[in-house]
């Protein structure tokens, strides 16, 4: 199969690349060229004997930050324009979700920039207008797991990376709603039994009672989400 995606991503820390990413369904994709990743040492753009590519920050305070000289060097030798989608893992970013997820999904390229320290000299994020996107409210040491995180979320949602295109349809954040509890064998695990309706067989009340459970799950644990979905349905009827 032709590879329908590539990542490139640059960090201080190649040695951690494909890790997670090269088991399980993501790995098997990258074995099969569905996509392709490659891992850039920011290092190779050093241009002093000891590789640095950090440096005190202007203004003081604590921590080293990357060098924009050495990240556009890195950059410069990679891209002869600026690609579509160059992003910079970081907490003060854009919050991922599935919806951006999706989009991202439907790009042939994404680079990927892992901070470290107390990150990325501001000038060349502005200058490859290089949009920033963070996993969460918490702080990591590093933007490789986050960077980790998005390519496995991207990945899965390629052609041919799941099995089951169904299952990609009924996820949670789907119509803004959690997914519903999943249950398997066996049916009487220590006295706790499967819900009924599932053994039913019978399709249409067993879809009511997921969309049912999906919905309590939401009402519950996601305000946020909740209200959107209601929104949407409202909308829907307007
Ligand atoms: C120790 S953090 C720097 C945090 C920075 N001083 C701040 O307060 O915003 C080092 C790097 O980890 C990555 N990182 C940390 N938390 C992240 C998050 N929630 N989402 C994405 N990347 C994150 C970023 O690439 C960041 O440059």
């Amino acid at each position: 199969m032709a590879c329908l995606f590539s990542a490139k991503i640059f960090t201080i820390f190649p040695e951690m690349f494909p890790g997670p990413l090269g088991v399980s369904l993501v790995g098997r994709a990258l074995q099969n060229n569905i996509w392709s990743l490659e891992a850039v040492n920011l290092r190779d753009y050093a241009n002093d004997k000891h590789r640095s590519v950090d440096d005190t920050a202007f203004g003081g305070g604590p921590g080293m930050v990357l060098r924009p000289d050495i990240i556009d060097a890195a950059l410069m030798a990679h891209y002869r324009t600026r690609p579509n989608t160059l992003i910079y893992l970081s907490p003060r970013g854009i919050p991922l979700t599935q919806e951006y997820v999706k989009k991202l999904a439907n790009q042939s390229h994404l680079g990927l920039l892992c901070g470290r320290f107390e990150g990325i000299d501001q000038r060349v994020l502005d200058a490859w207008h290089i949009e920033e996107v963070s996993l969460g409210d918490f702080i990591l040491s590093g933007g490789e797991v986050a960077a980790m995180a998005l390519l496995d979320a991207v990945v899965r949602l390629l052609p041919g990376v799941l099995g089951e295109q169904e299952s990609l349809n009924e996820e949670s954040f789907t119509e803004n709603l959690l997914e519903y509890p999943q249950y398997t064998r066996p049916r009487n695990w220590k006295g706790h039994l499967v819900p009924e309706i599932l053994l039913s067989g019978h399709h249409e009340k067993i879809k009511a009672w997921r969309k049912a459970e999906s919905e309590k799950l939401t009402r519950e644990r996601r305000v946020d989400l909740w209200q959107r979905y209601k929104a949407a349905q409202q909308e829907r009827k307007d």
